[in-house]
């Protein structure tokens, strides 16, 4: 086994978008940040120093950390935040995983500059269960905010409305031509003809889910979120935040004549206004080296293709993308879905109202904030990580064990929101002993407006055994749910007024952090947390905290 080294040095670094110079928190001065590249098997190991004046956290997203929890990332869920000056070394290794995933910071909307790309190879010798490309390239998917994004979500909170948006949508870190003196800021993918490239897209940004698309081209989707898929032929990825989607891309046989456009812009289903950008990349044919046909001079005659892409708020097209997918579920990678259920939870998630406390400046019509919640019970951040308090037994003042499996009350989800649309608020958490199989279905409560919410569960993959349209059936439904190849993956959008349902075995002891990957829902409260207890065997405990563990 492969012991892989980074060293993340977070510091502040100037630079120059959409005509304004700003300085941003990196990690190394890059942005995206660093690719992190491993094998299945290896152990990687990270050491994060802390440069600047900010609280830092980073979490490798997808990543299952069986038993190694203490270096999952969030921020007062698993650890206590970096310090400036300070340093944590994140150590784990790589478990049954390969594909793409990615990391990113983990503490209130850093985010949106710290991300990189997380790439886990095949073990050695051991091939793709598709051809193997002649290439491979990283796709990230995010935005650029002229403001300071910290600001941006500290003014949200303070006033309790909702937090602007942000100015620009980009592909590695480029918005392309349609913004604002940007035409040279474009992403440029150069190709050979008759290649098979491996596009491994990630949607890093903070607020929202993303078309992309290629012009006259179509994409074979092999992979998300880490796990191999049944491929499939698409035109269009949807791709919420939180996800990866390997797709293998097929270049024509001969250079074309032309440029393709490479577009991204958001799926938005939600009540409130949004970035409505577009980013803009290039798909570009080099001359073969071996091949004899000529280049392309005359730029005039060079045509310019341009992909269509849905509808912002095409639910339509979401549901039956999303639909598409299944595992491979073959002898070499089974589904090991949990056949039988232990528990079920069925979750409310969405937005609401909260009374404002004293410290706040709400602007909301009676001292209220927007709010967010699952089963109405919009989570608080405690003041020191849970899983230490979990581990040392000190869970009394920090966390409670009460959260609800089923909401407070019933409504039709999909028809008018009740009178009374108050959330309340705590730090609730669900525990289960080892090797729980989970069932839970999460239902969109549309209250204040239908909305999609990608739903990211820590430490473990679940599996997707249905979905749908309206409110969720607990007498028909589960008659239909894909107990054969429904496809495993770490965060599934919630049909904006529709409803998911997930199975899981909970066989990682720790506390596992649940939220909505729409960075503004997670701030408003849209999260829980999950302690599994240890098991009797060996290997099914967590071990004691690594000695550098951030404190509070
Ligand atoms: Cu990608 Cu809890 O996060």
């Amino acid at each position: 086994r492969t012991t892989r080294h980074y060293k993340f040095n977070i510091k502040m670094q100037n630079v120059t978008r959409l005509c304004q110079t700003k300085s941003i928190v990196t990690v190394n001065g890059q942005f995206p940040g660093p690719r992190i590249i491993a094998r299945e098997g290896d152990r990687v190991v990270i050491k994060v120093v802390n440069h600047v004046k900010y609280n830092i956290s980073i979490h490798w997203h997808g990543i299952r950390q069986l038993r190694s929890g203490w270096a999952d990332g969030p921020a007062y869920i698993t650890q206590c935040p970096i310090l400036p000056g300070q340093s944590y070394v994140y150590n784990f290794t790589i478990i049954g995983q390969r594909g793409t995933l990615w990391w990113h910071a983990h503490i209130s909307w850093l985010r949106s500059t710290l991300h990189g790309s997380v790439v886990i190879l095949p073990k050695k010798h051991v091939p793709y269960p598709f051809p193997h490309p002649f290439k491979e390239v990283p796709i990230v998917l995010g935005e650029w905010w002229k403001a300071d994004t910290e600001a941006v979500i500290n003014q949200a909170i303070k006033t309790g409305l909702a937090p602007n948006n942000s100015d620009a949508h980009t592909i590695n870190g480029l918005p392309g031509p349609l913004n604002n003196c940007s035409a040279k800021d474009s992403f440029k993918l150069k190709v050979q003809p008759g290649k098979t490239y491996l596009l491994r897209i990630i949607n890093a940004a903070l607020n929202d889910e993303m078309f992309f698309s290629i012009a006259n081209h179509t994409l074979h989707v092999v992979e998300a979120d880490a796990v191999y898929v049944k491929p499939f032929r698409t035109n269009i990825v949807l791709i919420t935040p939180g996800q990866t989607t390997n797709v293998l891309l097929k270049t024509k046989s001969i250079t074309p004549n032309a440029k393709f456009i490479i577009a991204s812009r958001p799926y938005a289903t939600g009540p409130a206004s949004f970035d409505n950008t577009t980013a803009i990349g290039f798909l570009e044919y080099k001359k073969h080296p071996h091949s004899n046909t000529k280049p392309n001079k005359n730029k005039n005659s060079l045509k310019l293709f341009k992909p269509t892409l849905p509808k912002f708020n095409d639910t339509v097209f979401a549901m039956n993308f999303n639909k598409r997918f299944r595992s491979l579920a073959n002898s070499r990678f089974p589904a090991k879905l949990p056949k039988t259920v232990d528990k079920h939870f069925f979750f409310t998630v969405g937005l609401g109202i909260s009374q404002c406390s004293k410290n706040q400046a709400c602007q909301g019509p009676n001292n209220t904030r927007v709010a967010a919640a699952i089963n109405n019970v919009s989570f608080v951040m405690p003041n020191t990580a849970l899983l230490q308090a979990h581990f040392f037994n000190k869970s009394k003042g920090v966390f409670t064990t009460d959260f609800p499996s089923n909401p407070p009350f019933k409504f039709n989800y999909t028809g008018t929101p009740p009178k009374n649309i108050m959330v309340t608020s705590g730090t609730k958490v669900v525990v289960l002993p080892y090797n729980t199989k989970v069932e839970l279905v999460l239902q969109d409560t549309s209250i204040i407006g239908a909305e999609s919410h990608p739903l990211h569960l820590h430490g473990f993959n679940f599996f997707i055994v249905g979905q749908g349209n309206g409110n969720f059936d607990p007498k028909k439904d589960p008659s239909k749910f894909n107990l054969v190849d429904p496809p495993e993956r770490n965060t599934a959008g919630v049909p904006s007024g529709g409803w998911v349902a997930l199975r899981f075995l909970a066989d990682n002891p720790g506390v596992w952090f649940m939220h909505c990957h729409l960075e503004v829902h997670t701030s408003w409260g849209l999260k829980m947390a999950w302690v599994v207890q240890d098991g009797k065997g060996r290997n099914q405990k967590l071990p004691p905290p690594p000695s550098d563990l951030p404190k509070c």
